[in-house]
């Protein structure tokens, strides 16, 4: 018997043709992600974060490589793993910080299928993680939006809350590096076709905003209890962004996956669950919870609503899924010999 695989291979040029970062379908995903969690029909094992150093702090400036497997069943029904390297420092040798690369496995022989460029679609699904956050948690009618952290994240999450809450009127962006802040305002108001205002100091914009994002490369918590005012909706994407006395001043709290944010320990409310000051009962529910009606996710205007999340593999298995099966109709892609 003679046997011949073949892997599909596509590279960032072909993942962005497929769609990969097209936010709204992303959004979809992400939603159809956290029902599928939900109903139990996905595999998630623990992330195995190996850091370049001996603490989360340290990983910081020497950096990382995550491995994310997972199986996500439904309309998916696809296996495989997002492996992502990290380190801050490429910043200054003119690289990203991340790049990743996905595997999609046959979830019946489990053999491998495809290996495309898994960068574009991390940094899709993470800013849309935020969009269904913020869909299902935020005030109707939220006006002001402060993003603190200009990076790669920090611009699809804008794009993501925007797809979200089309309302927003004042959009702030603050980084420790004003210049950072003004390349963002530039570059994402040109992109979206929306005044962005890079501001010097984040307390006061962060107190008037029904939506406030944290998604910077912090080692140490950047907005404390104080910023944030009644009815606030928190996303917590970087890791140990925040104080415990932020989280406590919360009154709802929640995450994308609680087993899997304690693992990761990176966050104010992981710390906090395995330091034993908080415990399970105190975090309100996942956020597939609410999209499938187990849960309320805000109950009245004035809630200060905290979101965290560690982010799961079948989030870019998800859109890597979608932009893999649409590789085959629109024949994209290069055909690569595995066995023969
Ligand atoms: N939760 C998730 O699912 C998820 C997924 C991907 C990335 N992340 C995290 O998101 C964060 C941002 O990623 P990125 O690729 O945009 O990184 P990046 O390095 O491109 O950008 C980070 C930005 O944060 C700014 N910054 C650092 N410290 C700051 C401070 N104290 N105050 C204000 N700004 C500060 C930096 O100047 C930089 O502009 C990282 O911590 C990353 O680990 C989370």
């Amino acid at each position: 018997m003679s046997i011949k695989l073949e892997l599909l291979y596509l590279c960032q040029r072909d993942v962005l043709q497929l769609g990969g970062d097209d936010m709204s379908s992303a959004i979809q995903d992400m939603e159809k992600v956290f029902i599928l969690k939900e109903k139990k029909d996905v595999r998630v094992p623990d992330k195995v974060s190996m850091g370049f150093g001996d603490s989360i702090s340290e990983e910081k400036t020497k950096g990382r490589i995550n491995a994310m497997p997972g199986y996500l069943g439904g309309e998916y029904d696809m296996a495989g793993i997002k492996w992502i390297g990290s380190n801050p420092g490429n910043l200054s040798r003119g690289l990203p910080r991340a790049s990743a690369i996905t595997i999609l496995n046959d979830p019946d022989t489990k053999f491998p299928i495809a290996i495309m460029d898994g960068t574009v679609i991390s940094v899709a699904r993470t800013g849309a993680v935020s969009g269904v956050a913020t869909k299902y948690l935020s005030k109707k009618d939220s006006k002001t939006l402060l993003l603190i952290g200009a990076g790669l994240q920090s611009r699809t999450q804008l794009e993501a809350v925007l797809i979200a809450c089309p309302g927003l009127e004042n959009i702030y962006i603050y980084d420790i590096s004003l210049e950072m802040a003004q390349r963002y305002a530039l570059e994402m108001g040109e992109k979206l076709g929306r005044k962005i205002e890079a501001v010097k100091e984040g307390k006061p914009y962060a107190q008037k905003a029904d939506i406030l994002i944290t998604v910077t490369g912090s080692a140490k918590p950047v907005i404390d209890a104080d910023w944030l005012s009644k009815g606030c909706l928190y996303i917590n994407i970087g890791g140990f962004e925040c104080t415990y006395d932020t989280v406590k001043k919360a009154d709802r709290l929640f995450v994308d996956n609680w087993e899997a944010v304690k693992h990761r320990n990176a966050s104010a409310i992981a710390k906090m669950a395995n330091e034993r000051i908080i415990d399970d009962n105190d975090v309100t529910g996942n956020i597939g919870e609410v999209i499938n009606s187990d849960k309320r996710g805000r109950i009245n205007d004035d809630d200060i609503i905290y979101f965290n999340c560690v982010g799961m593999g079948i989030e870019d298995i998800a859109i890597a899924t979608r932009v893999y099966r649409r590789a085959l109709k629109e024949k994209v892609g290069q055909i690569l010999e595995y066995w023969s």
